[in-house]
């Protein structure tokens, strides 16, 4: 076990901060002035050190590159009005890391590395977190296979990052979707559960068609008849039918237990409305749109927040929302951009001071 005290600190000698322009911050293009490095070797984790973001030196036969064995999350922190610095529910995503690395033949981390690393990290670099409404500052923890060795098996050695990027909102525009029943991005037994690094690589393919047809995003289907709905791009999903929301459910590993899936059922149900984790096909959906019953459409998830999606296309079927008079997305979304900028009592304890 690692404590506090063994992190080894080297600060900065010159901060970047006044180069960038903080009213326009294109989603992780721009990095603060530190990281966190740690290496694990032989399932023993050593050498925890927060020193200048850098580049690596990377010899060309490192396993992750070859084999895929690499994980990450996304986490947000913000600032209040008095400039305290708050990370949003790093606890969940220390979990999901650990469900993701055991998936992919990977060591533990320990709870010391990735939430202290993590909080000492934003500390130093607090004043890059934006003070701006839908700006926040992304948390990119990530571990990958570093043997030099391009054998197929696993890793004896394992390198663990944190960066940190200042951001701004994802989606600048409520999304057209394209439904995909060619291309799949998780069956059961497979990854679709685990955040690793190729279910995005994976994913873009289908994204790349999708987008020369003038859609910005695919909505995910199953893998055996296409018809069962899963996430919609790198997001989870929810369908409105009058006061009742549906979001797919975890239990096939097929779709990424998200944390702000998991915190939108709980606003959405304090908001009043009955919400259903079971399957959904597009048959339903299609159906339910006739009949003038779906209301609301949107994706959730870290980087997004909230996104709406506009218009949703299955073959010829084209579904157009109005986003302008909905009420769930946006009242979901304000409770939740609240919370995390201490406008509105965090009843559930999702902060974590820094
Ligand atoms: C997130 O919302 O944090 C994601 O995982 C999307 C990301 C790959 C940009």
């Amino acid at each position: 076990m690692i404590d506090s005290m063994a992190i080894k600190i080297t600060k900065a000698g010159r901060s970047k901060l006044n180069e960038i322009n903080f009213d326009k911050l294109p989603f992780g293009k721009y990095f603060t002035d530190h990281m966190l490095e740690a290496d694990c070797e032989n399932g023993e984790w050593k050498s925890v050190e927060i020193k200048p973001y850098q580049p690596l030196l990377v010899d060309p036969s490192l396993a992750a590159l070859h084999y895929g064995q690499s994980i990450f999350e996304g986490i947000k922190a913000y600032k209040n009005k008095n400039g305290d610095a708050f990370i949003f529910r790093p606890l969940e995503n220390f979990k999901r890391f650990n469900i993701s690395a055991e998936r992919m033949e990977m060591p533990m981390i320990p709870e010391e590395i990735f939430i202290e690393g993590m909080r000492q990290l934003i500390s130093i670099d607090k004043n890059w977190i934006p003070a701006k409404e839908d700006y926040a500052l992304y948390i990119r923890p990530l571990m990958f296979a570093s043997d030099t060795a391009i054998g197929v098996r696993p890793s004896e050695k394992y390198k663990f990052l944190i960066l940190l990027s200042p951001t701004g909102p994802y989606y600048s525009a409520p999304m057209r979707i394209y439904v995909e029943e060619k291309f799949t991005r998780a069956a059961p037994g497979g990854v679709g559960f685990a955040k690793n690094a190729g279910n995005y690589g994976a994913s873009m393919h289908a994204t790349a068609i999708a987008k020369k047809q003038g859609y910005d995003q695919v909505l995910w289907t199953d893998a055996f008849e296409h018809k069962w709905m899963q996430e919609v791009g790198t997001m989870n999903v929810f369908f409105i039918f009058g006061t009742t929301a549906i979001t797919p459910p975890l239990d096939e590993g097929t779709i990424l237990e998200g944390v702000t899936r998991d915190s939108a059922i709980t606003i959405l149900r304090e908001m009043g409305m009955e919400v259903e984790e079971r399957k959904i096909s597009i048959d339903e959906l299609t159906e339910k749109y006739k009949a003038g019953k779906l209301s609301e459409v949107f994706g959730v998830g870290t980087a997004a927040t909230i996104a709406p999606i506009k218009e949703l296309r299955y073959k010829d079927f084209v579904m157009r929302f109005d986003t302008d008079t909905w009420e769930i997305a946006p009242g979901l979304k304000k409770i939740l951009t609240d919370i995390k900028e201490g406008k509105r009592l965090d009843n559930h304890g999702w902060m974590f001071k820094v």
